[in-house]
């Protein structure tokens, strides 16, 4: 068995892979993949495993930017794993992601997340639950009567050449709104996405909306708004399409405005998926991070990470003004909290320490560090887009 960077001559193989795995490709859907994976090939972003030249299984590592606490860490996003059905249960999947969590260190992520199909594989090697992708669906005529938020709002139509101002809007939002979960994309994709003619595109200074037809209703692939005037403005264009669409469907924050601007709210009808989180370079993700500025932490912890020995040992873990960072604190902390990788990960991504030590991801140490450091860390993590 070999792992080894996949090549624009095994996409045949892969895609025969990825139906076996996951049912079959719509033939239009197959173009826009190999226009979306080409360049990642030689990014060293596709790795495929070998049984001498056969093909038998392969992750895929998505560059994206994800956003805690409002600032953006570089995280990669793994995508298209698969083993053949016929390797199956035999270590194949647990070797091809121990290669890809060093090939996202080797490619600069601080961390990385992805939707599992099965918890084991990637919680045996340190990925945890973290957050989820909120979908909610909404009667389309609540939507509409949301107003126009008195008419000052300029939505223009945008197309591929308005990624980069897109980009500065989503930085700008969720900088100031302090988001947690959501991701940014490379421009080349974001231009991709944003030139499919059955997406409708929208843009104001501090927020944007894609939306498309589905069967007769509305799916809102994003929506996002920096102001009460802005969300009124973009729910409520959506909203126009109740004449014909009696409901719309939309990727949202846990605490999207949007369920506070309706007038009616009682039984909220969400489906959620989950992602897991896995951090792969401790003390740089903690450095990149953005903290609640009103929380000062000084305190040791210790990590187990066996399948990164540099995250591994006793930290001093210094948060203040907003910022933090993380040192090496020097031989072991035996009163220290004890976090196993995947505990320092959901800790992370704002799971409380009183779940954590309730599932044994943590121990030892005392509830008053436990209680700072939830508020450290304090979130409510979210994606709007799936991959
Ligand atoms: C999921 C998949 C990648 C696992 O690959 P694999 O080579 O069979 O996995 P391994 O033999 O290395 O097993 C690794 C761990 O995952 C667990 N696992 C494997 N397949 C599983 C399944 N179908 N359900 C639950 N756990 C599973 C194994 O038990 C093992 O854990 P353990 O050591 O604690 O027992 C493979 O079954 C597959 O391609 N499935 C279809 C596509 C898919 O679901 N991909 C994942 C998308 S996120």
């Amino acid at each position: 068995m070999e792992i080894r960077d996949l090549a624009v001559d095994d996409l045949d193989a892969v895609l025969d892979g990825r139906k076996r795995a996951f049912g079959p490709i719509p033939a239009g859907d197959a173009g826009l993949w190999r226009e979306i994976v080409t360049p990642m090939l030689g990014a060293g972003r596709y790795l495929g495993v070998f049984d001498g030249t056969r093909l038998i299984g392969t992750s895929r590592i998505n560059d994206y930017d994800q956003w805690w606490h409002g600032r953006p860490l570089s995280m990669g996003g793994v995508a298209g794993v698969t083993v053949a059905p016929e390797d199956r249960g035999r270590g194949v999947g647990r070797a091809l992601m121990r290669a890809t969590i060093e090939r996202c260190a080797d490619l600069g992520h601080v961390a990385s997340a992805l939707y599992p199909a099965t918890t084991p594989l990637y919680r045996g090697l340190g990925w945890e639950h973290a957050g989820s992708r909120h979908r909610v669906t909404l009667p389309t005529e609540a939507l509409r009567t949301l107003g126009d938020g008195g008419g000052g709002v300029k939505l223009r139509r945008i197309g591929p050449d308005d990624a980069p101002e897109l980009r500065n809007v989503l930085e700008r939002v969720y900088g100031a709104s302090r988001a947690s979960g959501p991701l940014g994309w490379e421009e080349r994709v974001t231009r991709l996405w944003l030139s499919d003619e059955d997406d409708f595109a929208y843009l104001a200074d501090d927020g944007f909306a894609v939306y498309r037809w589905h069967k007769g209703d509305i799916n809102v692939d994003n929506l996002v708004a920096g102001s009460e005037a802005t969300a009124r403005a973009l729910w409520s264009l959506v909203g126009t399409a109740s004449t014909v669409a009696s409901t719309v469907t939309a990727s949202v924050e846990p605490d999207d405005p949007v369920l506070w601007l309706l007038r009616e709210r009682s039984h909220d009808a969400v489906q959620q998926v989950r992602w897991m989180f896995r951090l792969v370079d401790l003390p740089a993700a903690v450095a990149a991070r953005g903290y609640p500025a009103g929380v000062t932490l000084d305190t040791v912890v210790s990590v187990d990470d066996p399948e990164r020995p540099a995250n591994s040992g006793a930290w001093r873990l210094e948060v203040s003004g907003g910022k933090g960072t993380l040192s090496a604190a020097g031989g072991r902390a035996p009163e220290a909290p004890r976090f196993s990788i995947g505990g320092v990960s959901a800790l992370f991504a704002g799971v409380q320490p009183a779940t954590l030590r309730r599932t044994g991801l943590v121990t030892g140490g005392a509830p008053a560090v436990d209680e700072l450091l939830g508020s450290a860390f304090a979130a409510k993590p979210y994606m709007i887009d799936y991959f």
